[in-house]
């Protein structure tokens, strides 16, 4: 199976774990764009959505799905996304796409994670694919030097700006060993707006896409 069959599968699969009549979070990515189609497609209604990114707000409008600010909603019972990297107890990198933040954000009103990728994103340690941060533009040298000191080689992601107007440092080389600690330890340094890492905001449930059909991971 192609890696775009495996994203295939866990879209349509991650479509039974949303919650009939109530509001949906929806994250960012091509597996969350299959994601949005196999929604529409299933005919299950939701009473509307609160979205992480310009992106997916547009392909959940075009299906005509009703897309509401973050404000407007106190709780979600479920938020979908995908990620970039994943551990074993539900801990992800992401940020590849460039909406961590909003991700964040709205993950952070679920009461669930429901992690949607192919099996390739699953791993022992998070860290070999490059970490994402989004900066305040200022302080990108001085955050890149405390990266430095852990080990870790930022690059500026050239030509890209996020949803919020920042720019994001990709970080190369880490390992990281102890999510929570990493990520708590990063949010405290001056100009960083969010760290791609999520550890806080830990997947509740993890569906893998495999050629065999899908791994279901309850953490
Ligand atoms: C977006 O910023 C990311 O966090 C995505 O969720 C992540 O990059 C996964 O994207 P794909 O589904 O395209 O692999």
């Amino acid at each position: 199976m192609t890696q775009d069959e495996l994203k295939q599968l866990v879209a349509q699969a991650a479509v039974a774990h949303v919650v009939e009549g109530a509001w949906l979070g929806v994250g960012t990515g091509s597996t969350v764009n299959l994601f949005i189609d196999a929604l529409a497609a299933s005919g299950k209604r939701i009473r509307g959505a609160v979205s992480s990114s310009e992106a997916s707000t547009a392909r959940l409008r075009g299906h005509g799905i009703e897309v509401v600010d973050a404000a407007s909603v106190d709780r979600l019972p479920v938020y979908v996304d995908g990620a970039d990297e994943i551990d074993g107890r539900g801990h992800m990198i992401k940020g590849g796409g460039a909406a961590l933040t909003r991700e964040k954000i709205v993950a952070d009103l679920a009461d669930r994670f429901v992690c949607i990728a192919d099996e390739s994103k699953l791993v022992d340690v998070l860290g070999r694919f490059p970490l994402p941060v989004e900066v305040i533009p200022m302080a990108a040298p001085q955050v890149a030097r405390r990266f430095a000191a852990l080990g870790g080689q930022a690059s500026l992601r050239l030509g890209v700006l996020t949803d919020n107007g920042h720019p994001i440092l990709d970080v190369r080389g880490l390992r990281i060993a102890d999510p929570l600690a990493m990520e708590t330890e990063v949010n405290q340094w001056p100009g960083v707006v969010t760290v791609g890492i999520f550890a806080r905001h830990r997947a509740k449930l993890a569906l893998l896409g495999m050629p065999q059909g899908v791994r279901t991971l309850d953490f």
